[in-house]
């Protein structure tokens, strides 16, 4: 065995921004003496944890290609496969969570292109898809599906009609595509090799004996190898049964350095990590970029599909934001920007008071219901109410086809990928950058006076580097973790935005570590909550607000002269807070105040965490609580 070593996941993370953390999708490649396509569809249930909406695969069948596809369950494509029984030495397979074009038959990958003798399927977004789609549609190209996967195969076949390899067509055809992705081919005029191409979104290769494997994530791997390549961004890899050529995105050689794992299939499912919760934390950097992926145009302006058109937002009097904790919490922050960027008066509701609340409701206002499960009773019922009373409604939902995404007038996607801990971290985060677009693209059509759009989406596209920055304070928040571990009592405060994130964070201390919390805006703390104040108490602050940081630095000595522990997450450089604090954790920061904001909310997910661990909580499964509350 090559290099049998042990990689730490945070090695892993480091070396090319999430390179083995899996957003969305599942990919299988298999090429070697085994029937590949019963190898790919184990290589799918390996992966089924991870959640889709169908799922399909692509073998060679005599001198051409042949393409199986359902929506629904593996249990479905499993049926269909039964059906014919299929026998391939090289197959591709794909489990989709749908993006562009709904989970359906035809939607599912894999895709053809115009030949028929091309098969791909895709992770990620291709953002100028539109644009490469007009261009084929213009040179006679017919397409089935919805789906930007099938642009790409399209594309990648006109190439490969040009001639040469097909992995020469790919390195022509990716120059074209704009997006985050990874695109794995199957050809049937090359049908004894599998080419893969990996911008950003994760790729793997097993390497076996006489026969090699691909995948999404590495438990799909470790039934046949342990030996794995994981692909750098940029780059794409050409397979057959005996070799594994490893190519830079122009072509050149490069060494192939497989690494060893050693985690169980549960670690791996995990992606090395020791706990869901703590893998979601560090997919935010890709999230971020996921959920802004064809959003912002080369000018930086916003591009939002599938939203009301133009005359509606200019219409709207009032927003209400309507959902249920951690989702409730982004849209506090919703509200910030709404009424700050706008001028739109907002307010944010709790699903469960709205639904008895007997709100009252202008004809021109928008519900927007924010939901990661898009399952959640309360929120669901408060949309019917919304219906029935004929306002518009609009989701911000993570999961494609659940019930708030099917019942809204208009949903956008967060496409933050399945979150599986019970504790909602990236789902939070894609919630809030979804909002922030949202808020840009009415103001656009507003033509909000003194706002410069650009800055704001240029400050978006850097968030992910400044969350990867902040996600670097690990060991930091590992020490005030032992701090708070042994308090009795842990405050969350703020002002302005990083109230509301107090609200979050507190929300993340309590279901994980089971320590109690106060959470409130700063200024209030006089009118009550100190008298709670004692030697012992820890005060968590944001305090990133640089109009208020005075008040907020008095705030901390409020809590100090009552002997409370003051630790502060800032992103002052000019050391106000630091000199003010008892621990003080400071992230780089971004130009726009409000991202500072959201950017605290990094090391409170850590805190918490880090706090449970320390406790020994059950991490993923917080007691007494439920992913998604689909029941009142
Ligand atoms: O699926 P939803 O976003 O509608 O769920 C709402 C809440 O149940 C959820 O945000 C909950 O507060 C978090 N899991 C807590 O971390």
């Amino acid at each position: 065995m090559l290099n049998a070593h042990l990689v730490p996941p945070s090695k892993w993370v480091a070396r090319s921004q999430g390179s083995i953390i899996c957003l969305v999708c599942g990919i299988a490649g298999y090429v070697g003496e085994r029937n590949a396509v019963d190898v790919v569809f184990d290589e799918l249930v390996k992966l089924e944890y991870r959640g889709y909406d169908s799922a399909g695969v692509a073998f060679i069948e005599g001198t051409g290609i042949k393409v199986l596809k359902k929506a629904g369950r593996l249990s479905e494509l499993g049926k269909l496969l039964g059906e014919t029984s299929p026998t391939s030495r090289s197959a591709i397979a794909h489990s989709r969570w749908a993006t562009h074009g709904g989970p359906t038959d035809v939607n599912a990958h894999p895709h053809l292109d115009a030949s028929g003798n091309l098969s791909l399927i895709h992770n990620g977004i291709i953002e100028n898809y539109l644009d490469l789609k007009d261009g084929l549609l213009q040179r006679g190209h017919k397409f089935l599906s919805q789906t930007d996967t099938e642009v790409a195969a399209h594309l990648i076949g006109e190439e490969y009609e040009k001639g040469g390899t097909l992995e020469e067509a790919l390195i022509r055809a990716a120059k074209q595509l704009r997006g985050a992705y990874s695109l794995v081919l199957l050809s049937a005029i090359e049908p004894e090799k599998i080419v893969a191409y990996r911008k950003t979104s994760p790729l793997v290769v097993g390497i076996g004996k006489g026969e090699n494997l691909l995948a999404s994530d590495v438990p799909a791997l470790l039934p046949y190898t342990r030996e794995v390549l994981v692909l750098e961004d940029d780059t794409m890899v050409v397979l057959t049964k005996d070799s594994v050529r490893y190519l830079s995105g122009d072509g050149r050689e490069l060494p192939v350095r497989p690494i060893y794992i050693e985690w169980d299939v549960a670690r791996a499912e995990r992606g090395g990590y020791e706990h869901f919760m703590r893998k979601e934390i560090h997919e935010q950097p890709d999230v971020v970029r996921q959920c802004l992926a064809g959003r912002i145009d080369e000018s930086g302006q916003v591009r939002l599909s599938g939203v009301f058109s133009d005359n509606v937002w200019n219409e709207i009097d009032r927003v209400n934001i309507i959902a249920c904790g951690t989702a409730y919490h982004a849209g506090l922050l919703g509200k910030h920007l709404f009424e700050k960027l706008l001028r739109l008066p907002t307010d944010v509701y709790f699903s469960s008071e709205f639904r008895y609340g007997d709100p009252v409701l202008s004809p021109k206002s928008l519900a927007i219901f924010v939901s990661q499960s898009g399952e959640t009773a309360d929120t669901l019922a408060a949309l019917k109410l919304c219906k029935a009373r004929r306002i518009r409604t609009l989701g911000i939902v993570n999961v494609v086809g659940s019930s708030i995404a099917r019942e809204c007038d208009r949903t956008l996607l967060t496409q933050a990928g399945p979150e599986i801990s019970v504790a909602s971290t990236k789902a939070y985060t894609a919630q809030v950058i979804l909002l922030t677009l949202l808020a840009l693209h009415i103001a656009q059509v507003q033509e909000a006076p003194g706002l410069r759009i650009a800055d704001w989406t240029e400050e978006l596209l850097a968030l992910p580097n400044l969350i990867q920055e902040a996600l670097a304070h690990e060991d930091q928040v590992i020490q005030v973790a032992e701090l708070i571990k042994d308090m009795p009592l842990c405050f969350f405060l703020g002002r302005g935005p990083d109230a509301s994130v107090a609200y979050e964070g507190a929300l993340k201390m309590k279901e994980l570590s089971y320590i109690p919390t106060e959470e409130s805006p700063a200024g209030e703390m006089k009118h009550g909550p100190l008298a709670l104040v004692q030697s012992g108490v820890v005060a968590v602050f944001g305090a990133t607000e640089m109009a208020t940081l005075d008040k907020v630095v008095s705030n901390m000595k409020e809590i100090q002269a009552r002997e409370g522990t003051v630790v502060a997450i800032t992103s002052d450089e000019t050391g106000t807070v630091r000199k003010a604090a008892d621990h003080t954790i400071t992230m780089m920061p971004s130009r726009l105040e409000f991202l500072n904001s959201v950017l605290s909310i990094i090391p409170m997910q850590m805190l918490s965490y880090h706090v449970a661990r320390l406790l020994g909580r059950d991490i993923d499964h917080p007691r007494n609580l439920a992913k998604s509350v689909t029941v009142e």
